[in-house]
């Protein structure tokens, strides 16, 4: 089923960089550029957009086991994290918020900044090993931690923190936690409730095979008043039909954080609705999968070590590989229409549902010369 739906012209081992559009997702992202350009309004109706942001917040939500009433379309991981670092600035002065040595620049800068602004101390909790532990998160949380904030997949190795240890640590000392989870949503199990996750931010141009400039954010709705909400618009009103100029009312729901009407959240509803259709369960069995034979395939030839954990609870969709001549056989792997990423010192191997043993073994046929 999934050739149908995704038709790669080349090796694609590179979804933790941009995933793959979908034919589906194409399709519909064409029909409403057409609808944009010959009819506009006819199509694009309030009536009409109501019907299918209902659908797509059900359909988002089922992805994080979340309630729908906390989901809204965004554009990119960062502005879902920045609504949380708005909204929260007032609860975190002279408090502390907690970060670590492995996550990408957009989930440390947005805290770097609040920091700055607000005297808030940042700590960073250091990584063993390219692990995040426990007991040394344990050691950075205190009574004056506001937030911690973490990816749910590093994306430098592919790194799974137990997030449901992660936020008890933290609810036990009231505060808050938010994921950053573009690395995992997609392609890995998550569960908002279970996991108790506050706030969770991830664009949909990686594992969630969406297009471009396209995200979700996820509040815990008990949680939505909580937030101040700084940047409104017209459609953040519950009554934004009446566009006079009265007091500002809140939606009572998540899409008080979402200023402006935003047509496009259709085409990602497309991807999500695909993923939804595979089960995010079946997915991550199938990514083991491959990747398992991968791994084995690796382990027989004497120069590439494995960097990333292999521990069940620690997997992803990503595997980190060192060669001291990483950039050579990155150049050798491009020239054969295979593509990874190549970085920190070594190979990211990033599988998603569409991929299969052949991937692994014209990988493997590049990687053995070396
Ligand atoms: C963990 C992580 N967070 C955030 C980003 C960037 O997200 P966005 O461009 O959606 O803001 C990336 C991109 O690689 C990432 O790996």
């Amino acid at each position: 089923m999934e050739k149908m739906d995704i038709e790669p012209d080349l090796v694609y081992l590179n979804t933790a960089a941009i995933g793959l559009l979908p034919i589906k997702t194409r399709d519909k992202l064409i029909e409403l550029t057409q609808i944009h350009s010959k009819s506009s309004t006819a199509g694009f109706h309030l009536e009409y957009m109501d019907t299918k942001w209902e659908k797509f917040q059900l359909d988002a939500a089922q992805l994080l086991n979340g309630d729908s009433q906390g989901i809204v379309a965004t554009n990119y991981t960062a502005s879902g994290l920045q609504i949380v670092a708005d909204g929260i600035q007032h609860k975190c002065k002279y408090g502390n918020i907690v970060i670590n040595d492995l996550e990408f620049t957009t989930n440390v800068y947005i805290w770097h900044q609040l920091a700055k602004r607000n005297n808030i101390e940042l700590r960073v909790v250091n990584s063993k090993d390219g692990r995040l532990l426990m007991d040394e998160f344990e050691r950075e949380i205190d009574e004056n931690t506001r937030l911690v904030a973490v990816s749910s997949v590093q994306s430098v190795n592919g790194f799974r923190v137990d997030l449901k240890r992660l936020s008890k640590l933290v609810h036990d000392v009231g505060g808050y936690l938010i994921v950053d989870a573009i690395q995992g949503l997609g392609a890995v199990p998550i569960d908002v409730k279970d996991e108790g996750i506050d706030f969770l931010s991830a664009g949909a141009y990686k594992w969630l095979l969406g297009p471009f400039n396209t995200g979700i954010f996820y509040i815990n709705p008990l949680l939505i008043d909580e937030l101040d909400t700084l940047l409104v618009g017209w459609f953040s009103d519950s009554n934004y039909i009446e566009l006079n100029n009265r007091q500002f009312n809140p939606w009572p729901n998540a899409k008080r954080f979402q200023p402006s009407f935003y047509p496009y959240f259709e085409v990602l509803n497309t991807s999500i609705e695909l993923i939804n259709e595979w089960g995010i369960k079946k997915t991550y069995s199938h990514i083991l999968k491959v990747q398992d034979y991968m791994v084995d395939e690796i382990n027989k030839l004497p120069n590439y070590k494995i960097m990333s954990s292999l521990e069940p609870n620690e997997r992803s969709g990503i595997i980190k590989i060192d060669h001291p001549d990483y950039k050579n056989i990155n150049a050798d792997l491009v020239r054969n229409k295979i593509h990874i990423t190549s970085r920190f010192g070594g190979l990211r191997i990033s599988i998603h549902k569409f991929n299969h043993f052949e991937d692994i073994d014209k990988l493997i046929s590049i990687l053995k010369n070396y």
